[in-house]
């Protein structure tokens, strides 16, 4: 999660025995930054095949609009993250090069690549070759397909049009909403082989976030009404720079409802700009802060903060509990 899952995270999850996740950043010093952080970690664990693993046993996440392949490339020689994740391609097309470019660079690096539709699974599938692909549902927090669904139409018509393509064998993992056990059973049911969950890590110990951004997060409830997907939150702080089929999930926050309010785009970017220079970082409680705040429709079960490691094993448990449960029945 861009700027807020950096190494302390990443490594975090990973040594729970999940997959951590460094979020896309813009700059690759702070990508080395952050690789670091969690290569620190990872050598002072007594995790054998944490230790001796011949990768970094980590993700590291990359907005292919944003950065130029030839400056990653060297990062992900150098650290040999176990996943590089890709997301937000100016053109699908994209994603093939910057495949290839990568498995030479790093071989033993797995590539996941995010998507949030049906055709766009398939194209990458057969242009890129992903090792896994991440369902994205139109629940998620933060940047997504703006033409998109949820997950529990997504996974499913994508794993049949996979299979009728002859791309059935590229593992499947489902995001978007999924916060607790509950998500985690129900993506399992759809067929997915594991999930990504990036609003219930913005209430762990690790994350870098404001404290008033994860104030906001805390205390939102009924994600269907307190977050909404908008390209508006691109445009906050100046002209949006995202490629046009992406919008984002944010929490309904002022800037928003004075859009609705028939505000002018220039005087909300002025508010917006002006706010962002104050303690809270433009982020207040009670969704009257002028900042973004991206979550996902999960926001509502987001309710404490915790250690990364109980949130990995809680979830595990819940889901395994609640599988056990409905196969018995
Ligand atoms: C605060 C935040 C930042 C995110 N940043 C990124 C990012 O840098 N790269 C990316 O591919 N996805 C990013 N995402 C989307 C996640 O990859 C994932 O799809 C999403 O968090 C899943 O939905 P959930 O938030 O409901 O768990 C971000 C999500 C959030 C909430």
């Amino acid at each position: 999660m861009a700027g807020s899952a950096g190494g302390a995270l990443a490594s975090a999850v990973s040594l729970s025995g999940g997959v951590g996740m460094i979020g896309c950043l813009f700059s690759l010093d702070d990508v080395r930054k952050e690789l670091n952080i969690a290569a620190k970690n990872f050598k002072a664990s007594s995790n054998p095949s944490i230790s001796s693993s011949r990768t970094l046993p980590l993700g590291v996440g990359f907005l292919t609009f944003v950065l130029n392949l030839k400056d990653v490339l060297p990062v992900v020689e150098e650290f040999k993250p176990a996943i590089v994740w890709l997301f937000a391609a100016k053109e699908l097309d994209d994603y093939k090069v910057w495949a290839a470019e990568i498995r030479k660079a790093s071989p033993e690096s797995n590539i996941w690549i995010q998507v949030g539709n049906v055709s766009a699974a398939v194209h990458i599938a057969r242009t890129a070759s992903p090792d896994v692909l991440c369902l994205q549902g139109a629940d998620a927090g933060g940047h997504g397909f703006e033409k998109g669904c949820g997950i529990i139409s997504l996974l499913p018509e994508s794993a049949d049009a996979l299979v009728k393509e002859g791309l059935g064998q590229i593992p499947l993992v489902a995001a978007g909403g999924i916060v607790d056990g509950r998500g985690v059973a129900a993506a399992l049911a759809l067929g997915a082989q594991g999930v990504v969950m990036g609003t219930r890590f913005l209430a762990s110990e690790q994350i870098t976030i404001h404290p008033a951004y994860q104030s906001a997060v805390l205390e939102a409830s009924d994600g269907g009404q307190v977050t909404k997907r908008s390209k508006l939150f691109d445009e906050l702080r100046g002209p949006n720079m995202w490629p046009a089929a992406y919008d984002g999930r944010s929490l309904v926050v002022q800037s928003y409802k004075d859009h609705l309010g028939g505000m002018s785009i220039e005087e909300i970017q002025k508010l917006h700009n002006e706010a962002v220079k104050e303690d809270d970082n433009g982020f207040k409680p009670g969704l009257k802060g002028r900042a973004a705040i991206w979550a996902g429709t999960g926001v509502g079960m987001v309710k404490e903060v915790e250690s990364a490691r109980d949130i990995v094993e809680g979830v595990r448990r819940d889901a395994m509990e609640i599988l056990g449960r409905v196969l018995k029945i």
